[in-house]
């Protein structure tokens, strides 16, 4: 068993790290504020090759590990899960999604953009009546011939406006289920497709969440994702990868949050004392630690999987029903050691419990993921 990161897994940590110190730290409480999007910062992650790190140098990528990508997502999330959830959807659900099951003219067209940063994705599965319940898809897309056409409407999409690139699911012949579901790219422009009004939102105020509205997009055969009746199967073994991305958010939050609490233990007095020597501190700082370590294993060993050609579809799950558990607890926990100041924004952990709880939701539950692990461990 081997524990220790590679020269290279260890430049790009200390990369990504400096960059959220240097770059997301100065006006992530403003952008939560004003709920504005990172712009200059996602370009600059683009150039730092953050945006497609899994896809191959061919394509404009970085060509690295997943776990490379988890070491980036756990230090950005540290200082700012708006734009780790950014980086997230783009790497795990759009570049990864094109890159495994996208053909050559897709991959040429779409991806070597994508991974460059020079343009960003959407994965769009969810919907008003579908977003657990995921093989109940009500958006349709009807075969003309030489095309589609799409209609209906996605619910909670990140990077909705921002996106230049959709995928979108969508059921094309209903008395199949999920096996009459296809996945597409729609680009934005494209006739009949519109960006619905902007999420104000409890968390990751920084990313932009939109619905979307398809009234009779035409879409080019040539756009549908894989073979017909793929695009269920596409979303699930998408999204298996993208819980690893969500799962590192998750621990980054919980580290970042971990570590401001250590720091002000040791700054703030009271009773005569730095906080941190009273046992009822120390104690939360301990359980912390402890939790946030077994996190850690548990993403890294489902990053480990993936590289290593394992199914991960139990580990991932596994790894953010855990890491996101924790991040929430360990938020929270973090604002009771900063007592009155942290629940004022300028002691940032407040701001990470409320980026904290979407991690329990997005790209399945911890309720879907105790399905997914069940059925999982039951099977045999
Ligand atoms: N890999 C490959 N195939 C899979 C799979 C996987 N991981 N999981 C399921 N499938 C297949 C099944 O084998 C089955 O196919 P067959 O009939 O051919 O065997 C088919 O998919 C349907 O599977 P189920 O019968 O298990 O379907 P279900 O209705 O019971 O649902 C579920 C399964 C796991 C609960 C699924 O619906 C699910 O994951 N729901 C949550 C959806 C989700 O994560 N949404 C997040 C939205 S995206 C987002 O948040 C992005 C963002 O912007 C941040």
């Amino acid at each position: 068993m081997e524990f220790t990161l590679s020269e290279e897994q260890l430049m790009i940590q200390q990369a990504a790290r400096d960059f959220a110190e240097t770059d997301l730290l100065p006006e992530v409480i403003e952008r939560d504020d004003a709920q504005r999007f990172p712009e200059e910062q996602v370009k600059k992650m683009g150039e730092l090759g953050f945006m497609g790190m899994m896809v191959e140098e061919k394509y404009g990528g970085s060509g690295m590990d997943t776990l490379s990508y988890v070491l980036v997502m756990e230090e950005l999330s540290k200082v700012d899960a708006s734009a780790s959830v950014i980086v997230s959807v783009n790497n795990s659900l759009v570049c990864w999604g094109l890159q495994t099951y996208g053909t050559e003219e897709q991959k040429q067209k779409h991806l070597t953009r994508l991974a460059s940063g020079e343009i960003i994705g959407a994965f769009c599965l969810s919907e008003p009546e579908a977003g657990s319940d995921a093989t109940s898809q009500k958006t349709t897309a009807f075969d003309k011939g030489d095309h589609y056409v799409i209609n209906g409407t996605k619910n909670w999409i990140t990077n909705g406006g921002t996106a230049e690139v959709y995928l979108v699911i969508a059921q094309t012949d209903i008395d199949k289920g999920h096996k009459g579901i296809n996945a597409f790219i729609v680009e934005k422009g494209m006739d009949g497709f519109e960006i619905g009004p902007k999420e104000n939102k409890l968390g990751i105020r920084g990313s932009d969440t939109h619905s979307l509205i398809f009234n009779d997009v035409k879409v080019p055969k040539e756009n549908r994702i894989g073979e017909d009746g793929f695009g269920f199967k596409f979303a699930m073994k998408t999204l298996a990868g993208g819980r690893i991305g969500i799962a590192a958010q998750a621990l980054g939050i919980a580290a970042g949050a971990y570590e401001l609490s250590k720091k002000y233990s040791k700054e703030r007095k009271a009773f005569g004392t730095e906080i941190m020597n009273h046992q009822a501190i120390a104690f939360k700082l301990a359980d912390m630690h402890t939790k946030i370590q077994a996190a850690r294993h548990l993403v890294y060993k489902a990053a480990w999987d993936k590289d290593n050609g394992n199914n991960y579809d139990l580990s991932g799950a596994m790894a953010k029903l855990y890491a996101s558990e924790v991040a929430m607890e360990t938020a929270v926990e973090a604002v009771q050691v900063h007592g009155g100041n942290g629940f004022v924004k300028d002691y940032h952990v407040e701001r990470l419990m409320r980026d904290a709880k979407i991690t329990q939701i997005y790209e399945g539950t911890s309720e879907i993921q105790k399905i997914v692990i069940s059925r999982s461990i039951l099977r045999d």
